[in-house]
């Protein structure tokens, strides 16, 4: 069976309650391929109103992040419990922005992974080298080693719970798009990272998007390679219209 298309909308710090209700409505009513998901992370305020218009319908309601422990003395963080209760099934874990803005590090996005799996959550873990890593022939290296240290003590079992973003650093939010082919060069070494640490049947499954500068006019060629599974959407999924006619790109 071939790998269905994941396209997920993360809508990073944009939105007021009152606006992603609309952008919501908008998604729920998108068109898609028989192969396709729907997927949007809204922020953590805007999350309750979002569950109420994604009820029963086909869109996987994602948080864009979530704090490494249940509860206690973690003032400013959201708990796994919290979104659970709201409806969320699906996590985004070590975006670029958590790790080079807030600094986390593979250890820290590890605890949260294994918590959200724990629960019963999706996770989308999110990878991808800096154009400094890049430049220095590192890509490949540095995903790997964010693989190794995100999914430590991830059993085979829950990777059916697991999607992989690749996206670098240079390319999110820069309107600059890794190349197809660059992107499949990665994607196509992180699956085979993936047969290492677990089996060449986990890694056949496991769904790898592509994130960075994602657009209308890209989204099909980046989808027509083999490896590319899906795209983690910034910029163009906050415009119903750009939205739709990515998660539409095989129309
Ligand atoms: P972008 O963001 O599409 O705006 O480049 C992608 C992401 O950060 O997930």
């Amino acid at each position: 069976m071939s790998r269905p298309y994941l396209m997920a909308g993360n809508w990073k710090m944009n939105k007021t309650p009152s606006e992603a209700v609309v952008l919501a409505e908008a998604v729920k009513n998108m068109k898609k391929g028989a192969n396709t998901r729907k997927m949007v992370a809204p922020s953590f305020v805007c999350i309750p109103a979002v569950a109420d218009v994604l009820k029963g319908s086909d869109v996987t309601l994602a948080a864009q992040n979530m704090a490494s422990v249940e509860s206690g003395a973690h003032t400013g963080e959201t708990s796994v419990l919290m979104l659970k209760e709201l409806g969320v099934t699906a996590v985004i874990l070590g975006h670029s922005e958590r790790r080079h803005v807030y600094g986390e590090n593979d250890g820290l996005i590890n605890e949260k992974v294994k918590l959200a799996l724990s629960h019963g959550l999706e996770v989308v873990l999110c990878i991808g080298e800096t154009l400094e890593e890049r430049e220095a022939g590192q890509a490949n290296d540095v995903c790997f080693g964010q693989l190794e240290g995100g999914l430590a003590g991830v059993s085979a079992a829950q990777m059916q719970n697991v999607v992989i973003a690749y996206e670098p650093v240079w390319a999110i939010g820069t309107g600059k798009t890794a190349t197809p082919g660059d992107a499949q060069t990665v994607h196509e070494a992180c699956r085979g990272k993936i047969a290492e640490l677990y089996s060449a049947s986990v890694a056949e499954s496991v769904v790898i998007q592509y994130g960075g500068s994602v657009k209308p006019g890209n989204a099909a060629e980046l989808m027509a390679q083999s490896d590319i599974d899906g795209a983690l959407v910034g910029g163009a999924s906050l415009d119903a219209d750009s939205f739709a006619s990515i998660v539409a790109f095989d129309d």
